[in-house]
């Protein structure tokens, strides 16, 4: 079976962007729940991989976690796709590296939130790179929606 490499491109960058959203709504309900140390580990939750979440904040913190997960994958599959299938399109190639590398540094932040036990700065950085996530992981879906152009197709054969 030959996969669709465009379409899988595009529903990876599309994903991304989306799941990017989801995990700033659900950020900014930890925040406003007051659930920032509901988790007070990183990958784990409460020493579990999949804690009990029969607390509000645990539920809220532990999802805004996957969510974040799920995005990375997306956004890496998207990074893999552009880098092996669509290396002529340079411009997608690039902003792929910038969108992934402004989410891991946002995973990374997001861990520093915790280890500092919600830092005002710290959390400010994490909102802001939040938006930075989303609006490089939008922009990136928008490219890959743009038709490549013929020269790029028959280089990227
Ligand atoms: C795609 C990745 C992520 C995005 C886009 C994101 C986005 C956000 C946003 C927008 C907020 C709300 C900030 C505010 O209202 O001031 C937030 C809160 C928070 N995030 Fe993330 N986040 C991501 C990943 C992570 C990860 C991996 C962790 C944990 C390791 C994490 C831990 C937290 C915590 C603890 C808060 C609450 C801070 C507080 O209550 O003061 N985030 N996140």
């Amino acid at each position: 079976m030959r996969i669709d490499r465009r379409r899988f491109l595009r529903t990876m960058a599309i994903l991304g962007a989306i799941f990017a959203y989801a995990t700033i709504v659900l950020g900014g309900t930890v925040r406003g729940m007051g659930a920032g140390l509901a988790c007070p580990d990183w990958p784990l939750c409460n020493g579990s991989l999949v804690p009990s979440v029969g607390d509000a904040g645990v539920l809220v913190e532990y999802v805004h976690r996957l969510v974040a997960v799920l995005t990375g994958l997306f956004v890496l599959f998207t990074l893999l796709a552009a880098i092996l299938w669509f290396r002529s399109e340079m411009g997608l190639v690039t902003l792929s590296i910038v969108s992934f590398a402004v989410l891991a540094t946002q995973v990374g932040v997001g861990w520093v939130t915790i280890t500092t036990e919600n830092d005002p700065a710290i959390v400010t950085l994490h909102l802001a790179l939040g938006t930075a996530t989303l609006a490089a992981a939008l922009i990136v879906a928008m490219v890959s929606l743009w038709p490549p152009s013929a020269a790029s197709v028959a280089l990227d054969r």
